[in-house]
Protein backbone atom coordinates (compact mmCIF):
# COMPACT_ATOMS: atom_id res chain seq x y z
CA UNK A 1 0.00 0.00 0.00
CA UNK A 2 1.16 3.52 -0.88
CA UNK A 3 1.78 5.47 2.78
CA UNK A 4 0.18 9.02 2.94
CA UNK A 5 3.14 12.07 2.48
CA UNK A 6 3.51 16.20 2.36
CA UNK A 7 5.88 17.67 0.83
CA UNK A 8 6.73 19.14 4.18
CA UNK A 9 6.79 16.01 6.23
CA UNK A 10 7.44 13.32 4.07
CA UNK A 11 6.66 10.25 6.60
CA UNK A 12 3.64 11.80 8.31
CA UNK A 13 0.21 9.76 8.36
CA UNK A 14 -3.26 11.54 6.66
CA UNK A 15 -6.10 10.62 7.85
CA UNK A 16 -7.99 12.43 5.46
CA UNK A 17 -10.11 9.88 3.03
CA UNK A 18 -10.67 11.16 -0.47
CA UNK A 19 -14.25 11.81 -0.18
CA UNK A 20 -13.93 14.11 2.44
CA UNK A 21 -11.34 15.68 0.58
CA UNK A 22 -13.46 18.94 -0.32
CA UNK A 23 -13.32 20.17 2.85
CA UNK A 24 -9.50 19.42 3.71
CA UNK A 25 -7.17 22.79 3.98
CA UNK A 26 -3.85 23.67 4.96
CA UNK A 27 -3.51 27.34 6.24
CA UNK A 28 -6.69 27.98 4.50
CA UNK A 29 -5.47 26.69 1.54
CA UNK A 30 -7.59 24.12 -0.54
CA UNK A 31 -5.53 20.20 -0.96
CA UNK A 32 -5.87 17.06 -2.37
CA UNK A 33 -4.12 13.76 -2.24
CA UNK A 34 -2.18 12.82 -5.28
CA UNK A 35 -0.40 9.51 -5.60
CA UNK A 36 3.36 11.51 -6.63
CA UNK A 37 6.74 10.77 -6.87
CA UNK A 38 9.84 12.90 -5.92
CA UNK A 39 12.05 10.58 -7.58
CA UNK A 40 11.94 7.84 -10.40
CA UNK A 41 12.33 4.19 -9.54
CA UNK A 42 9.73 0.99 -9.38
CA UNK A 43 5.64 1.41 -7.87
CA UNK A 44 7.22 1.85 -4.47
CA UNK A 45 8.43 5.58 -5.30
CA UNK A 46 5.07 6.49 -5.45
CA UNK A 47 3.25 8.33 -2.37
CA UNK A 48 -0.03 8.96 -1.29
CA UNK A 49 0.83 12.71 -0.44
CA UNK A 50 -0.88 16.16 0.25
CA UNK A 51 -0.43 18.65 -2.64
CA UNK A 52 -2.54 22.26 -3.00
CA UNK A 53 -5.20 21.78 -5.30
CA UNK A 54 -4.66 23.21 -8.29
CA UNK A 55 -6.74 26.38 -9.74
CA UNK A 56 -8.01 26.37 -13.11
CA UNK A 57 -6.31 28.74 -15.62
CA UNK A 58 -7.01 30.55 -18.81
CA UNK A 59 -9.80 28.17 -20.73
CA UNK A 60 -9.50 25.54 -18.03
CA UNK A 61 -11.97 23.54 -15.99
CA UNK A 62 -11.31 21.88 -12.59
CA UNK A 63 -12.33 18.58 -12.55
CA UNK A 64 -12.99 16.54 -9.22
CA UNK A 65 -11.54 13.03 -10.15
CA UNK A 66 -13.53 9.87 -9.82
CA UNK A 67 -11.45 7.63 -11.81
CA UNK A 68 -8.04 7.65 -13.50
CA UNK A 69 -7.29 5.39 -16.29
CA UNK A 70 -3.64 3.67 -16.11
CA UNK A 71 -2.09 3.50 -19.32
CA UNK A 72 1.92 2.10 -19.80
CA UNK A 73 3.58 5.65 -20.49
CA UNK A 74 2.50 5.84 -16.47
CA UNK A 75 4.80 2.82 -15.34
CA UNK A 76 7.23 4.41 -18.09
CA UNK A 77 7.74 7.73 -17.23
CA UNK A 78 7.46 6.89 -13.61
CA UNK A 79 10.92 5.26 -13.89
CA UNK A 80 12.49 7.54 -16.77
CA UNK A 81 12.33 10.77 -17.90
CA UNK A 82 11.35 10.25 -21.44
CA UNK A 83 9.48 13.03 -22.38
CA UNK A 84 8.50 15.10 -19.32
CA UNK A 85 11.15 16.61 -16.39
CA UNK A 86 12.66 15.02 -13.69
CA UNK A 87 10.64 14.69 -10.68
CA UNK A 88 8.53 15.93 -8.30
CA UNK A 89 5.80 14.08 -10.76
CA UNK A 90 2.22 13.65 -10.68
CA UNK A 91 1.34 10.90 -13.35
CA UNK A 92 -1.94 9.91 -15.10
CA UNK A 93 -3.90 11.44 -18.31
CA UNK A 94 -6.63 10.17 -18.67
CA UNK A 95 -9.76 11.45 -16.17
CA UNK A 96 -13.46 10.70 -15.52
CA UNK A 97 -15.12 12.89 -12.90
CA UNK A 98 -17.26 16.34 -12.48
CA UNK A 99 -16.58 19.95 -13.40
CA UNK A 100 -15.78 21.77 -9.94
CA UNK A 101 -14.63 24.99 -11.10
CA UNK A 102 -14.19 26.86 -14.22
CA UNK A 103 -11.36 28.93 -15.34
CA UNK A 104 -12.05 32.38 -17.32
CA UNK A 105 -13.20 32.26 -20.73
CA UNK A 106 -14.79 28.70 -20.65
CA UNK A 107 -18.33 28.42 -22.11
CA UNK A 108 -18.10 24.33 -22.91
CA UNK A 109 -19.11 23.61 -19.39
CA UNK A 110 -19.75 24.16 -15.87
CA UNK A 111 -19.80 22.80 -12.59
CA UNK A 112 -21.56 19.92 -11.70
CA UNK A 113 -20.78 18.77 -15.30
CA UNK A 114 -19.69 14.71 -15.55
CA UNK A 115 -16.54 14.62 -18.29
CA UNK A 116 -14.04 12.64 -19.31
CA UNK A 117 -10.98 13.24 -21.26
CA UNK A 118 -7.34 12.73 -21.77
CA UNK A 119 -5.15 15.56 -20.44
CA UNK A 120 -2.68 17.38 -22.51
CA UNK A 121 0.25 14.52 -24.00
CA UNK A 122 2.42 14.38 -22.14
CA UNK A 123 2.85 17.77 -20.31
CA UNK A 124 -0.60 17.84 -19.34
CA UNK A 125 -0.07 14.61 -16.83
CA UNK A 126 -1.59 14.73 -13.15
CA UNK A 127 -5.00 12.98 -12.90
CA UNK A 128 -4.08 10.05 -10.54
CA UNK A 129 -5.34 12.67 -7.63
CA UNK A 130 -8.26 13.65 -6.19
CA UNK A 131 -8.38 16.91 -8.50
CA UNK A 132 -6.68 18.25 -11.79
CA UNK A 133 -7.24 20.84 -14.26
CA UNK A 134 -6.95 20.34 -17.56
CA UNK A 135 -7.89 22.57 -21.27
CA UNK A 136 -11.69 22.73 -21.60
CA UNK A 137 -10.84 20.81 -25.42
CA UNK A 138 -9.28 17.68 -23.46
CA UNK A 139 -12.59 17.30 -22.62
CA UNK A 140 -16.12 15.71 -23.87
CA UNK A 141 -19.60 15.09 -21.72
CA UNK A 142 -18.83 11.48 -20.12
CA UNK A 143 -21.74 9.41 -21.91
CA UNK A 144 -24.65 8.26 -19.57
CA UNK A 145 -25.00 4.85 -20.23
CA UNK A 146 -21.09 4.03 -18.32
CA UNK A 147 -20.14 4.89 -14.86
CA UNK A 148 -16.81 6.74 -14.66
CA UNK A 149 -14.86 3.69 -14.35
CA UNK A 150 -15.15 2.59 -17.57
CA UNK A 151 -15.21 5.97 -18.96
CA UNK A 152 -11.79 6.75 -17.24
CA UNK A 153 -10.43 3.73 -19.15
CA UNK A 154 -11.29 4.87 -22.53
CA UNK A 155 -9.72 8.20 -23.41
CA UNK A 156 -6.01 7.52 -24.13
CA UNK A 157 -6.37 4.45 -25.56
CA UNK A 158 -9.33 4.90 -27.09
CA UNK A 159 -8.22 8.19 -29.07
CA UNK A 160 -4.75 6.63 -29.84
CA UNK A 161 -6.81 3.94 -31.81
CA UNK A 162 -8.89 6.53 -33.44
CA UNK A 163 -5.92 8.49 -34.74
CA UNK A 164 -4.58 6.01 -35.37
CA UNK A 165 -7.43 3.65 -37.89
CA UNK A 166 -9.26 6.84 -38.51
CA UNK A 167 -7.56 9.91 -38.82
CA UNK A 168 -4.03 8.86 -40.17
CA UNK A 169 -4.93 5.13 -41.85
CA UNK A 170 -8.66 6.54 -43.24
CA UNK A 171 -9.91 2.72 -42.42
CA UNK A 172 -13.13 2.50 -44.87
CA UNK A 173 -15.09 -0.25 -44.95
CA UNK A 174 -14.36 -3.82 -46.77
CA UNK A 175 -10.62 -3.06 -45.88
CA UNK A 176 -8.35 -5.70 -43.78
CA UNK A 177 -6.38 -4.70 -40.61
CA UNK A 178 -4.31 -5.95 -39.00
CA UNK A 179 -3.88 -5.45 -34.80
CA UNK A 180 -0.95 -6.37 -32.65
CA UNK A 181 -1.63 -6.84 -29.10
CA UNK A 182 -5.14 -6.72 -29.77
CA UNK A 183 -6.25 -7.97 -25.96
CA UNK A 184 -4.65 -4.81 -24.79
CA UNK A 185 -5.75 -1.31 -23.34
CA UNK A 186 -5.13 0.22 -26.98
CA UNK A 187 -5.90 -2.98 -28.77
CA UNK A 188 -8.97 -3.98 -27.92
CA UNK A 189 -10.88 -0.57 -28.65
CA UNK A 190 -8.92 -0.55 -31.74
CA UNK A 191 -10.79 -3.92 -32.76
CA UNK A 192 -13.95 -2.30 -32.10
CA UNK A 193 -13.67 0.82 -33.84
CA UNK A 194 -12.23 -0.87 -37.24
CA UNK A 195 -15.15 -3.43 -36.68
CA UNK A 196 -17.57 -0.77 -36.42
CA UNK A 197 -15.54 0.61 -39.63
CA UNK A 198 -16.93 -2.30 -41.08
CA UNK A 199 -13.11 -3.68 -41.78
CA UNK A 200 -11.95 -7.04 -41.69
CA UNK A 201 -10.11 -7.80 -38.21
CA UNK A 202 -6.84 -10.33 -37.69
CA UNK A 203 -5.83 -9.54 -33.88
CA UNK A 204 -2.64 -10.96 -32.55
CA UNK A 205 -2.82 -12.14 -28.75
CA UNK A 206 -1.78 -15.11 -26.52
CA UNK A 207 -4.22 -18.39 -27.01
CA UNK A 208 -6.24 -18.38 -24.26
CA UNK A 209 -7.38 -14.36 -24.89
CA UNK A 210 -8.90 -15.44 -28.65
CA UNK A 211 -12.15 -15.87 -26.91
CA UNK A 212 -12.02 -12.47 -26.13
CA UNK A 213 -11.39 -11.09 -29.37
CA UNK A 214 -13.59 -12.72 -31.19
CA UNK A 215 -16.25 -11.06 -28.49
CA UNK A 216 -14.71 -8.02 -29.62
CA UNK A 217 -15.58 -8.82 -33.33
CA UNK A 218 -12.19 -10.18 -34.41
CA UNK A 219 -12.61 -12.09 -37.81
CA UNK A 220 -8.93 -14.17 -37.47
CA UNK A 221 -6.90 -14.64 -34.17
CA UNK A 222 -2.95 -15.37 -34.38
CA UNK A 223 -1.39 -16.81 -31.20
CA UNK A 224 1.94 -14.80 -31.13
CA UNK A 225 3.40 -17.15 -28.79
CA UNK A 226 3.08 -20.38 -31.59
CA UNK A 227 2.12 -18.48 -35.29
CA UNK A 228 4.19 -15.76 -37.34
CA UNK A 229 2.38 -13.27 -38.21
CA UNK A 230 4.24 -12.80 -41.56
CA UNK A 231 3.45 -16.33 -42.43
CA UNK A 232 0.70 -15.67 -44.25
CA UNK A 233 -0.39 -15.25 -48.06
CA UNK A 234 -3.19 -12.10 -46.45
CA UNK A 235 -2.01 -8.39 -47.71
CA UNK A 236 -3.48 -6.01 -44.95
CA UNK A 237 -4.21 -2.23 -45.66
CA UNK A 238 -3.38 -0.93 -42.25
CA UNK A 239 -1.17 -2.52 -39.71
CA UNK A 240 -1.64 -0.83 -36.39
CA UNK A 241 1.84 -1.63 -34.29
CA UNK A 242 1.70 -1.37 -30.57
CA UNK A 243 4.96 -3.40 -30.04
CA UNK A 244 7.56 -1.45 -32.18
CA UNK A 245 10.87 -3.00 -32.92
CA UNK A 246 11.44 -5.63 -35.24
CA UNK A 247 7.52 -5.75 -35.61
CA UNK A 248 7.55 -2.65 -37.30
CA UNK A 249 9.90 -3.91 -39.66
CA UNK A 250 8.36 -7.19 -39.97
CA UNK A 251 4.75 -6.13 -40.40
CA UNK A 252 6.01 -4.28 -43.82
CA UNK A 253 5.89 -7.64 -45.78
CA UNK A 254 2.45 -8.46 -45.10
CA UNK A 255 0.99 -4.60 -46.34
CA UNK A 256 -0.49 -4.51 -49.65
CA UNK A 257 1.69 -1.54 -51.94
CA UNK A 258 -0.45 1.60 -50.80
CA UNK A 259 -0.80 -0.20 -47.32
CA UNK A 260 0.05 2.16 -43.93
CA UNK A 261 2.06 0.72 -41.22
CA UNK A 262 0.96 2.79 -38.37
CA UNK A 263 3.33 2.22 -35.12
CA UNK A 264 2.19 3.36 -31.41
CA UNK A 265 6.40 2.95 -30.35
CA UNK A 266 10.24 3.14 -32.12
CA UNK A 267 10.68 0.97 -35.11
CA UNK A 268 13.72 -0.89 -36.06
CA UNK A 269 16.04 1.42 -37.90
CA UNK A 270 15.56 -0.32 -41.23
CA UNK A 271 11.43 0.27 -41.29
CA UNK A 272 12.06 3.50 -43.23
CA UNK A 273 13.90 1.74 -45.75
CA UNK A 274 11.66 -1.11 -45.82
CA UNK A 275 8.55 0.91 -46.23
CA UNK A 276 9.63 2.87 -49.19
CA UNK A 277 10.66 -0.70 -51.22
CA UNK A 278 7.51 -2.47 -50.39
CA UNK A 279 6.04 1.09 -51.37
CA UNK A 280 3.38 1.36 -48.13
CA UNK A 281 3.47 4.60 -45.74
CA UNK A 282 4.77 3.60 -42.51
CA UNK A 283 4.23 6.69 -39.72
CA UNK A 284 4.78 6.93 -36.07
CA UNK A 285 1.87 8.18 -34.24
CA UNK A 286 1.96 9.79 -30.72
CA UNK A 287 -1.86 10.50 -29.45
CA UNK A 288 -2.72 14.21 -28.86
CA UNK A 289 -5.82 15.49 -26.80
CA UNK A 290 -8.71 15.44 -29.01
CA UNK A 291 -12.29 16.63 -27.84
CA UNK A 292 -13.60 15.94 -31.68
CA UNK A 293 -11.77 12.63 -31.02
CA UNK A 294 -13.81 12.39 -27.43
CA UNK A 295 -16.67 13.11 -28.90
CA UNK A 296 -16.56 10.64 -31.51
CA UNK A 297 -15.43 8.23 -29.05
CA UNK A 298 -18.72 8.94 -26.38
CA UNK A 299 -20.95 8.62 -29.64
CA UNK A 300 -19.71 5.08 -30.50
CA UNK A 301 -20.26 4.53 -26.52
CA UNK A 302 -24.03 5.89 -26.95
CA UNK A 303 -24.42 3.66 -30.00
CA UNK A 304 -22.97 0.83 -28.22
CA UNK A 305 -20.52 0.07 -30.64
CA UNK A 306 -17.64 0.73 -27.81
CA UNK A 307 -16.91 -0.84 -24.58
CA UNK A 308 -13.69 -0.32 -22.71
CA UNK A 309 -13.50 -3.65 -20.76
CA UNK A 310 -11.59 -3.07 -17.64
CA UNK A 311 -9.91 -6.02 -15.93
CA UNK A 312 -8.77 -4.37 -12.76
CA UNK A 313 -9.43 -1.54 -10.56
CA UNK A 314 -7.04 -0.16 -7.62
CA UNK A 315 -8.21 2.85 -5.35
CA UNK A 316 -5.69 5.73 -5.39
CA UNK A 317 -3.78 4.81 -2.48
CA UNK A 318 -2.83 1.44 -3.85
CA UNK A 319 -1.95 3.16 -7.43
CA UNK A 320 1.31 1.56 -6.65
CA UNK A 321 0.13 -2.28 -6.99
CA UNK A 322 -2.06 -1.23 -10.44
CA UNK A 323 1.27 -0.18 -11.80
CA UNK A 324 3.01 -3.08 -10.73
CA UNK A 325 0.12 -5.11 -12.19
CA UNK A 326 0.40 -3.18 -15.55
CA UNK A 327 3.78 -3.19 -16.12
CA UNK A 328 3.71 -7.00 -16.54
CA UNK A 329 2.58 -5.74 -19.98
CA UNK A 330 -0.26 -9.25 -19.69
CA UNK A 331 -3.18 -6.87 -19.32
CA UNK A 332 -6.22 -7.67 -21.10
CA UNK A 333 -8.09 -4.35 -21.71
CA UNK A 334 -7.58 -1.75 -19.10
CA UNK A 335 -7.00 -1.00 -15.30
CA UNK A 336 -8.15 1.89 -13.84
CA UNK A 337 -7.57 3.70 -10.35
CA UNK A 338 -10.80 4.76 -8.39
CA UNK A 339 -10.19 8.13 -6.45
CA UNK A 340 -13.95 8.73 -5.03
N1 LIG B 1 2.42 6.49 -29.33
C1 LIG B 1 1.37 6.68 -28.55
O1 LIG B 1 0.77 7.76 -28.53
C2 LIG B 1 0.88 5.53 -27.71
C3 LIG B 1 -0.42 5.56 -27.20
C4 LIG B 1 -0.88 4.46 -26.47
C5 LIG B 1 -0.03 3.38 -26.23
N2 LIG B 1 1.24 3.41 -26.70
C6 LIG B 1 2.14 2.26 -26.47
O2 LIG B 1 1.58 1.13 -27.09
C7 LIG B 1 1.86 -0.02 -26.32
C8 LIG B 1 0.56 -0.77 -26.04
O3 LIG B 1 -0.24 0.01 -25.17
P1 LIG B 1 -1.46 -0.67 -24.42
O4 LIG B 1 -2.07 0.33 -23.54
O5 LIG B 1 -2.30 -1.38 -25.40
O6 LIG B 1 -0.64 -1.75 -23.55
P2 LIG B 1 -1.17 -2.92 -22.61
O7 LIG B 1 -2.63 -2.78 -22.35
O8 LIG B 1 -0.26 -3.00 -21.45
O9 LIG B 1 -0.93 -4.20 -23.53
C9 LIG B 1 -1.04 -5.45 -22.91
C10 LIG B 1 -1.32 -6.49 -23.96
O10 LIG B 1 -0.19 -6.65 -24.82
C11 LIG B 1 -0.23 -7.98 -25.31
N3 LIG B 1 1.05 -8.40 -25.83
C12 LIG B 1 2.25 -8.36 -25.20
N4 LIG B 1 3.22 -8.85 -26.03
C13 LIG B 1 2.60 -9.19 -27.19
C14 LIG B 1 3.04 -9.73 -28.44
N5 LIG B 1 4.33 -10.03 -28.65
N6 LIG B 1 2.13 -9.92 -29.43
C15 LIG B 1 0.82 -9.61 -29.23
N7 LIG B 1 0.33 -9.11 -28.08
C16 LIG B 1 1.23 -8.90 -27.07
C17 LIG B 1 -0.67 -8.78 -24.12
O11 LIG B 1 -1.38 -9.91 -24.59
P3 LIG B 1 -0.84 -11.37 -24.24
O12 LIG B 1 -0.82 -11.46 -22.74
O13 LIG B 1 -1.82 -12.24 -24.90
O14 LIG B 1 0.55 -11.46 -24.82
C18 LIG B 1 -1.59 -7.83 -23.34
O15 LIG B 1 -2.97 -8.16 -23.49
C19 LIG B 1 2.59 0.44 -25.06
O16 LIG B 1 3.98 0.27 -25.23
C20 LIG B 1 2.25 1.91 -24.98
O17 LIG B 1 3.23 2.67 -24.32
C21 LIG B 1 1.71 4.45 -27.44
Amino acid sequence: MTSTDTPENPASPNPAAPDGAQDSARDGAPVMLALHQTALGGPDVLRLTELPRPRPGLGEILVAVHAAGLNPTDFKHRALSIFLPPPPLTLGWDVSGTVVETGFGVTLFQPGDEVFGMLPYPYGAGSHAEYVTGPTRAFAAKPAGIDHVEAAALPLAALTAWQALVDTADLRAGQRVLIHAAAGGVGHLAVQIAKERGAHVTGTASAPKHGFLRELGADVCVDHNAEDFTDTEERYDVVLDALGGETATRSVSVLRPGGVLVSLLAGADDTQAAAEKAQVRAVSLLVEHDQAGMRAIAELVDRGKLRAHVSGTFPLAEGARAHAQGETGRTTGKLVITVR
